[in-house]
């Protein structure tokens, strides 16, 4: 019986894992990509609200004031950033450029850098700052 019990299959925690740097870069990659997509209805709709009319695009304006719809967007920025960012890496790879350990290593921590330092400027823009 305890024979049985020690050769159980260990199920990984996510919570307790180690995860390398890529293997985190590589999961905010999937997390990225299905919160743009979730967001894609959001996001047609603040389009069209900018291309209908002159009175939409004030509807538009007071949408986008609001504290909250900054946040998400803010978030969607960074969210499309890393995916880019992080997209281009995984097509490097899929090429061989960067595949070693090191270097993939220093490329997932390059994206994750550049990701942030682009929604930081970007985001000031978003939030009126310049
Ligand atoms: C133009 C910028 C983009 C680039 C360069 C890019 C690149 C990629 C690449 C290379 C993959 C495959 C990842 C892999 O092999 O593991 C991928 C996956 C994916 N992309 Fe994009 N993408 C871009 C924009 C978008 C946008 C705008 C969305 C959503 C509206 C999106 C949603 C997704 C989703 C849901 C996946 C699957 C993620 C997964 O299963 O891990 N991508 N993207």
């Amino acid at each position: 019986m305890t024979e049985i019990i020690k050769r159980r299959p260990k199920y990984l925690n996510l919570v307790e894992i180690k995860l390398p740097l890529a293997g985190f870069a590589s999961i905010l990659h999937r997390v990225s990509g299905i919160g743009l997509f979730l967001m894609l209805p959001l996001l047609i709709w603040l389009l069209q609200l900018s291309l209908a009319s002159a009175e939409s695009f004030e509807t538009l304006s007071a949408v986008v004031a609001h504290p909250l719809v900054k946040l998400i967007l803010l978030g969607l920025l960074w969210a499309f950033l890393h995916h880019f960012c992080m997209g281009i890496r995984i097509l490097l790879i899929d090429v061989q450029i960067g595949v070693e350990k090191e270097q993939a290593r220093a490329s997932a921590k390059a994206v994750l850098a550049v990701s942030l330092a682009l929604t930081a400027v970007l985001g000031l823009k978003l939030l009126g700052a310049y």
